[in-house]
Parts: C-alpha cells; sequence; structure tokens
C-alpha cells in the first residue's frame, strides 16, 4: 500500500470511532491546509519561513511519521493519542515516532495558535485572561517567563504554556519535538494539556531573525491567536 492509500485507509478507520481528544482538537495523520496564506503573518513571520516550515518541515514530518506507523504495522490514527503513549510502541519504532509524530502534533497546533495581526484579540481575556494573571501576576510577566523559557532552551524545541493536571496554568520547555502529552519521555510535573507553544527551531525564524531568537519571540507575540488559546484552555478545564 503506498502512503496516500495508507492515509486514506487510516482516515477512514477513523470515522464513526470514538476518542476522547487530549486537547480543544483531535488530530489524525494527515496535515491539514494552514489557516492563512503564507504572508498573512507578515511582517512578523515571512511568507518565505512559513512556506518552506509548512510545506517542506512540517510536511516531512508528516511522510515519515506514515512510513514509521507503516513500517512497525501501527494502526493508531489519533495523532496526539499516539505521542502520549509513546513508550507502550515497540522500541524499534519509538525515536521515528517520538520524533515526527511530534513534529506533526506540535506544528499542526503551531499553525493555529497564530492568526494574522490584528484579526483577534490583542491579549488574553476572560477566564483565560484571569488565569494568567493570578499565576503570573500580570500578563506582561507572563510574557516574560514565557519568552525566559523560549530563548533558554538549548538548541532546538519548544516553550509552552500548559494546563496541569490539576488545572493550573505552567509554563515549561522541550527539547526537539517532544512535546507536554508525552507520558514517560517528558517529566511528569510538566505533563499537561498545551494551550500555548512557540516552536524555537531556527527553521522557524532564521531567515528573518538569524541568531536573534529573542527578536524573533517579542514579534510573534503580535501574531498569537488569543482566541484559539482561549478555546484551549476551556477545553482543557472541562476534560
Ligand atoms: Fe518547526
Amino acid at each position: 500500500m503506498n502512503r496516500r492509500a495508507f492515509l486514506t485507509t487510516s482516515t477512514a478507520a477513523l470515522a464513526g470511532s470514538f476518542f476522547a481528544p487530549t486537547s480543544s482538537h483531535a488530530l489524525d495523520l494527515t496535515q491539514a491546509p494552514l489557516p492563512y496564506a503564507p504572508e498573512a503573518l507578515e511582517p512578523y513571520i515571512d511568507a518565505m519561513t512559513m512556506g518552506i516550515h509548512f510545506g517542506k518541515h512540517h510536511a516531512g514530518y508528516v511522510t515519515k511519521l506514515g512510513d514509521a506507523l507503516k513500517a512497525a504495522n501501527i494502526s493508531q490514527t489519533d495523532a496526539q493519542a499516539l505521542v502520549s503513549d509513546i513508550k507502550s510502541l515497540p522500541d524499534a519504532a519509538q525515536t521515528a515516532i517520538r520524533n515526527n509524530g511530534g513534529g506533526h502534533v506540535n506544528h499542526s497546533w503551531f499553525w493555529k495558535w497564530m492568526a494574522p495581526a490584528g484579526s483577534g484579540p490583542k491579549g488574553p481575556e476572560g477566564k483565560l485572561g484571569e488565569a494568567i494573571q493570578s499565576t503570573f501576576t500580570s500578563i506582561d510577566d507572563f510574557k516574560k517567563v514565557f519568552g525566559e523559557a523560549a530563548g533558554k532552551r538549548f538548541g532546538s524545541g519548544w516553550a509552552w504554556l500548559i494546563v496541569t493536571k490539576d488545572g493550573g496554568l505552567k509554563v515549561t520547555s522541550t527539547p526537539n519535538q517532544d512535546n507536554p502529552l508525552m507520558k514517560g519521555i517528558v517529566d511528569d510535573a510538566d505533563l499537561g494539556t498545551p494551550i500555548l507553544g512557540i516552536d524555537v527551531w531556527e527553521h522557524a525564524y532564521y531567515l528573518k531573525y538569524q541568531n536573534k531568537r529573542p527578536d524573533y519571540v517579542t514579534a510573534w507575540w503580535n501574531v498569537v491567536n488569543w482566541a484559539e488559546v482561549a478555546k484551549g484552555y476551556e477545553a482543557a478545564k472541562k476534560a
């Protein structure tokens, strides 16, 4: 079976099945279209970076994830459930699924956590805004803590805002394509439902910002999709 047929079969197998999403939106093994044009996040994120990031990097993770699942004869079609329980997979398949499954899930979230500047709320509102203020003192203090996590991540990885098991908010960071759903890989204290995250791999910013990762993080706040983050927060609190 070629990859397209495999993915089609997997998607078909998903129809009608029930699974509990671990975030506000469950993900299958396919790459959804980018929710805006590649140039829509200019001038903060440039069109060429977005085009390569979505069309080459994310697409590559999706292809390699499909290949790894096929090689290991794994039938799981919920990408979030898959990366949540990597330690239960055959040893030989774990690394490829951790890297490429994580890559697929993280990027699928990341595109939704961004939106063209000015298209939605300028910051966290409602219950999310209140929770951020009570946890971090102020929105600016939260941005400082989050920005420090993004800046201190050595090499490639992500910084996250998660809803923890007890319903609290926490800023965390993971290397490579790991994420806060990954039981047995991420420290138990840092497990949770991610409601916002920033990609700090150089492929996310190098063309425009080169070595200046903090400038990328500062600019990125302009394109955060706070409506989507609030939706994720509400869903995580109800879960
Ligand atoms: Fe990336």
